[in-house]
């Protein structure tokens, strides 16, 4: 979810939309803004907080705010992505306090039975819904707090039981509109200080934009466990606070990144920001220091060219993205993993001569290219290496290894469970850390002592192709940096590792060629309701992510299976309703894996293969064969994975979903 929020002396509206845009990518259910309508039409009296909300696209939300003349200079902004109540209008941000037991808040409550019910009944409810809306408007302007909010409030059913019995009336079932109502009950006339007051009392995660309707020009800002940054307007004369940087791309580039426990009090002409108070809300606020940053964005607008959907245009970028990380690369030095900033760290070259073990923790694609390097750095660098889940790692209890070098995998580098692992990692003495990121600027980047940029360049589509597979390369080079230092690796392999490399674009191209062959695999594909996914070593990570692809994007339940394991349950699935894809390199374990295709063969289940050019497996009755155009050797699952994601992309096109945004997901995870 986004937030963006804005004070000026014009109108910020577009300002606030079109970051919401920037962010829309991401994946989002639901989206609003707030006004400050006195901040433009009458400076000095109240005239009082609008907002428009919508369960539809932001370019709806945008019809809306027109339609209704909803202007002001004061504002904030939120996409939403449900986590405590459904995705209805009635839980999207922001979300107002109306006082205690106020008649704004009892037309809210109107709205929100009805809401309810629509919740309920689908598409009538949802009428029903648009009319409590209606009903609610007298309660809109009434609002009294404006509140938008990133993560997750753990203590909120506690804190809601406190504020209800004091008089507050909720209007929707989110975690979030509690921090609404009490910054409302601390508030006399300074909403810094309410909020101030509020924090100390929350639980969790929280990044957090709220306005007041007798202060209306100012917005506070506050975070801790999600992000929030603070752009620094032209001549100082408005300021912004958002989740990320890249929705101000084209408002400001002096970003300044707000810390844990931050406050930020932005106001036309200035901003001052306030460190963590120590000691609970009755101390005095201290004012922190913060550097500001140029931070060259990305804009996010991406043009998606002759290709229908941005997930077929990002797999078809991969061969560019593969050549430019290998742009340069003479050798492969530990200085490729020193980062933005080697000031601040002990160099690669020294932590990697000290470390004797390496601890993956990731989620998603990226925990399955961390599955895949595990087999790499085993084999070639010798390096003994756990792969975890990030939202596993993060709450058991695991016996620490301060030589252990921990890598965090992410394409946006602000997945709230993969940072959780990390700072995890750190408190239990971890020093040595290094992340495997896409973006530059994240907060993963900026908390590691050592870095590797991917160079995917922006990902729209929810699934992750490119990312993926730059993030494998990204990990093969870590594989031979680490084999170098541990003297694994001369100077020959190395340079034959290298070549191979070098090679990988052209092989990327010849793969993707066989795009017809999988579009004719997708219609068969498209007619079923499951899918079994097999491979074995350093394919068995490829079928992981070949399986999670189909589900993403066409709904279709796939499982993967080590081959080996198919006989000890899986096999009892196999029938002819079941597509069996096998992922079959031409390597060491071909042999295992044809006797694997044998025993689905024999219960009549349809093999569909990716076989290597020199793999004597030929199509029969019941199975299909692609044959790849070259062997990867090692890195062949940078090669087999990309017909996987054909495959899935193909198939959710003839089913007709939401490709670029399949239904539930966020491409940006930022709550746990
Ligand atoms: C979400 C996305 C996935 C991604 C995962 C981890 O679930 O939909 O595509 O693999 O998050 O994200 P990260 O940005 O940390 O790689």
């Amino acid at each position: 979810c986004g937030i963006v929020g804005a004070v000026s002396t014009r109108n910020i509206v577009p300002i606030l939309v079109q970051g919401l845009q920037r962010l829309e990518y991401r994946g989002y259910d639901s989206c609003g803004v707030a006004v400050h309508a006195a901040s433009r039409h009458a400076p000095h009296r109240g005239a009082g907080l609008q907002r428009a909300r919508s369960t539809a696209r932001v370019a709806e939300l945008l019809q809306q705010v027109q339609a209704e003349h909803i202007d002001g200079a004061t504002g904030i902004a939120h996409t939403r992505w449900a986590t405590h109540g459904a995705p209805a209008q009635h839980n999207a941000h922001p979300h107002f306090s109306h006082g205690r037991g106020h008649a704004g808040a009892t037309a809210g409550s109107a709205r929100d039975a009805a809401g309810r019910a629509g919740d309920a009944q689908g598409k009538a409810g949802d009428a029903q819904g648009k009319a409590g809306d209606a009903q609610g408007k007298a309660g809109d302007a009434e609002g009294r707090v404006a509140l938008v909010h990133n993560g997750i409030i753990e203590n909120h059913e506690e804190l809601s039981a406190a504020l209800q019995a004091s008089g507050y009336l909720f209007t929707s079932q989110t975690d979030t509109e509690v921090i609404a109502h009490l910054i409302d009950s601390h508030y006399s006339g300074d909403l810094l200080a309410a909020v101030q007051a509020s924090v100390v009392q929350l639980h969790g995660a929280y990044a957090i934009a709220v306005m007041h309707k007798d202060e209306p020009h100012r917005v506070v800002g506050a975070c801790a466990g999600s992000p929030l940054v603070l752009g620094v307007g032209k001549n100082g004369a408005e300021h912004f606070l958002a989740s990320d940087a890249m929705a101000l791309a084209g408002v400001t580039d002096q970003i300044v990144y707000l810390q844990e426990g931050d406050l930020a009090d932005l106001q036309p002409g200035r901003y001052a920001i306030a460190g963590k108070t120590q000691g609970g809300a009755s101390q005095p606020l201290t004012p922190a220091q913060r550097p500001v940053c140029t931070v060259q964005a990305h804009s996010g607008a991406v043009e998606l060219g002759p290709y229908r959907h941005y997930m077929q245009k990002e797999i078809f970028e991969q061969p560019r993205v593969i050549a430019d990380t290998l742009e340069g690369l003479e050798d492969i030095t530990p200085a490729l993993f020193d980062g933005a900033h080697p000031h601040q760290a002990r160099a690669a070259a020294q932590v990697f001569a000290e470390i004797d073990s390496v601890l993956i923790l990731a989620c998603g694609s990226s925990y399955y290219s961390g599955c895949t390097a595990k087999y790499w750095l085993e084999a070639i660098a010798g390096i003994p290496t756990q792969v975890e889940v990030a939202s596993e790692y993060r709450y058991r209890t695991s016996v620490p290894n301060p030589r252990s070098l921990v890598v965090a995998i992410s394409q946006s580098g602000e997945t709230a469970d993969t940072l959780a692992a990390l700072r995890h990692a750190q408190s239990l003495d971890m020093q040595h850390r290094l992340t495997i990121c896409n973006v530059a600027t994240s907060t993963m980047v900026r908390e590691c002592p050592l870095a590797y940029i991917t160079r995917a360049g922006v990902e729209i589509g929810v699934a992750s192709t490119k990312a993926f597979t730059t993030q494998l390369a990204g990990l093969f080079l870590l594989t031979l940096a680490l084999a170098r230092s541990k003297g694994r690796l001369s100077q020959e392999q190395e340079a034959a590792h290298l070549q191979a490399m070098r090679h990988l674009p052209k092989a990327l191209q010849a793969v993707l060629a066989l795009e017809p062959q999988l579009i004719s695999w997708a219609q068969d594909f498209a007619r079923m309701e499951n899918a079994l996914f097999l491979g074995r070593g350093l394919h068995y990570p490829i079928a992981l992510e070949g399986a999670l692809k189909l589900k993403e994007i066409s709904y279709i339940h796939a499982e993967a299976y080590p081959a080996g394991e198919l006989k000890h349950g899986p096999l009892a699935l196999v029938t002819s309703a079941m597509p069996v894809v096998t992922v079959a390199p031409n390597d060491a374990l071909l042999e295992k894996l044809k006797s694997n295709m044998q025993e689905v063969r024999a219960r009549a289940g349809t093999l569909y293969v990716l076989a290597d050019a020199d793999t004597c497996i030929e199509s029969s009755a019941g199975l299909h064969v692609i044959r790849m155009p070259g062997h990867g050797g090692p890195l062949s699952p940078l090669l087999h994975v990309v017909p996987l994601q054909l495959l899935a992309y193909h198939t959710a096109c003839v089913r007709g979903t939401d490709v670029d945004k399949p239904r539930n997901l966020a491409k940006s995870v930022t709550v746990e």
